[in-house]
């Protein structure tokens, strides 16, 4: 499904090199669920959105599917990072202005679905997490468990078989933690999502598959 070779990252700022990868050679096998976890600045959010067709490596092949994502011309990156490609925010990344069914909408648009289309998707998605009461509120009027649910519902939206969270449960309290990893658990078991989440937390690490760890920008299966 995801496939790392010789992948490295280094940040050039006017001053200095900062490692962001080092040798990165990992795969994620599709229906795969695999908690990353390792220091602060250890390298895990490049991973992500390295992983995710967001960001080139300075050296290295990224796979997705079989393609070799960094050589795919513009409109198709763009198209499968759409498609392919659902991500998690620890911050969730809602748009203030616009009410939760709207932020799902949102996505279903770029897909290019129809306005009628986008609403009846939008609630079903807010109904399975939970929220189809609050469709109609704006991301300040709602918990900040609620608002993780919206983002949640909105990264579903094009129903991507890859799932990337970035410390998807880093803002929440236990319960709704909990519930989140519940959900993600079942994404996995009963969609065959595959999933790479990272986190600090390791109970929420357990749920996972597999734990891999990072260090330095040095990615290796956990022992
Ligand atoms: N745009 C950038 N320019 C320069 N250095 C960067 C940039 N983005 C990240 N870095 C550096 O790359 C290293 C890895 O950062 P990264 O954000 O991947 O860490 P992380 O493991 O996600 O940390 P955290 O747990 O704090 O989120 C860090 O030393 C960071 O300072
Ligand atoms: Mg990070």
């Amino acid at each position: 499904m995801l496939r790392f070779e010789q992948v490295n990252k280094i940040y050039k700022t006017r001053r200095d090199k900062v490692t962001g990868l080092n040798n990165v050679n990992i795969h994620i096998a599709q229906g795969d669920f695999a908690a990353l976890v390792g220091p602060s600045g250890s390298g895990k959010t490049t991973f992500l959105v390295t992983a995710g067709a967001m960001m080139r490596p300075t050296s290295g092949k990224v796979y997705l599917g079989g393609r070799d994502v960094f050589a795919m011309k513009p409109n198709e990156l763009a198209e499968l990072r759409l498609r392919s490609i659902g991500f998690i925010f620890q911050t969730f990344n809602l748009i203030t202005y616009l009410t939760a069914r709207q932020n799902v909408m949102a996505a279903l648009m770029l897909a290019g679905k129809s306005p009628a289309e986008q609403e009846d998707a939008a609630d079903k998605l807010l109904q399975k997490v939970g929220l189809a009461d609050r469709a109609d509120h704006k991301p300040f009027e709602l918990s900040v468990g609620q608002q993780q649910r919206v983002a949640l519902a909105r990264m579903l939206a094009n129903d991507p078989p890859l799932i990337l969270a970035d410390e998807p449960t880093g803002n929440l309290d236990p319960q709704t933690s909990a519930d989140v990893m519940d959900f993600l658990t079942a994404l996995n078991k009963e969609q065959g999502k595959t999933i790479v989440m990272v986190t600090h937390s390791m109970e929420a690490a357990k749920r996972a598959k597999r734990i891999i760890t990072c260090n330095n920008g040095i990615i290796e299966e956990a022992r």
